[in-house]
């Protein structure tokens, strides 16, 4: 198995990142802001109590995210293994985590650390315009769509998240430091973290992040 985790703060590019890993690798992604964000968009029991905790940047409920993971991690496509996006975002998600694992056999064989500067994930995020049918993510001027507002892979219209406004990302940011940074010690005290930086072309991180799990899976 392949089980993989993709920390880093918000904008940093996992989404990006983590759908190439899975194209690659023949994994699913698994990404809880995805996954929340229909929830939303469908109106679900799940979704409305979500949409207030994810419109200020805020973390949603352990309870709510734990209970995801540990339901989709037992669907077939995940045989092979899986790349969680997003999850665990606290020492208590991760700790969950490690029993959900534990529980079911399965090894976490590596934690991926993407990091670049505050004003870098700023840059990104501010020009992130992702499709509203199928969520693939384009960026004004880093990664144009073919055509201006239309997703090249469905034709889908672009929208920009409610979260991606300037004081909203700041606030993500500051969660990120306060409750998911910890995480990177966690692991590193595991022994399962590796790190790759964020700076540069989207081609040249995936190729590292690709030689950090052919070396640790
Ligand atoms: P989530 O959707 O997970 O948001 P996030 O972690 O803040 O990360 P993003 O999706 O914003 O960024 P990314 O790192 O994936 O970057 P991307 O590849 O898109 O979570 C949203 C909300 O859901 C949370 O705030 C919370 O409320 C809730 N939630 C989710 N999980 C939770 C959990 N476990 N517990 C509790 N609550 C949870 O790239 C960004 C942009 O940059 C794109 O436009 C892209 O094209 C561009 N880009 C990417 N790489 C590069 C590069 N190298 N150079 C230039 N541009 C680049």
């Amino acid at each position: 198995m392949k089980n993989i985790v993709l920390l880093g703060p918000p904008g940093v590019g996992k989404g990006t990142q983590s759908k190439m890993l899975s194209e690659r690798f023949g994994i699913p992604q698994i990404s809880t802001g995805d996954i929340l964000r229909k929830a939303v968009s469908d109106k679900t029991e799940m979704g409305k109590k979500a949409k207030v905790f994810m419109e200020r940047g805020e973390l949603v409920p352990d309870e709510v995210v734990i209970g995801i993971i540990d339901d989709r991690i037992k669907n077939d496509d995940c045989k092979k293994g899986f790349i969680l996006d997003g999850f665990p975002r606290n020492v208590n998600q991760a700790e969950e985590l490690d029993k959900i694992l534990k529980k079911k056999g399965f090894p976490l064989n590596i934690v991926l650390s993407i990091d670049a500067s505050e004003n870098e994930v700023i840059r990104r995020l501010g020009g992130r315009r992702s499709c509203k049918e199928c969520g693939e993510v384009f960026h004004i001027f880093f990664r144009q769509p073919k055509n201006a507002g239309i997703c090249d892979k469905c034709g889908g219209e672009l929208y920009q998240r409610k979260d991606d406004k300037e004081e909203t990302i700041r606030g993500r940011l500051e969660v990120y430091n306060r409750e998911t940074n910890p995480l990177i010690d966690y692991y590193k005290k595991m022994g399962k973290l590796r790190s790759v930086s964020g700076k540069g072309e989207i081609k040249e991180i995936f190729s590292s992040l690709c030689k950090l799990v052919e070396e640790g899976c």
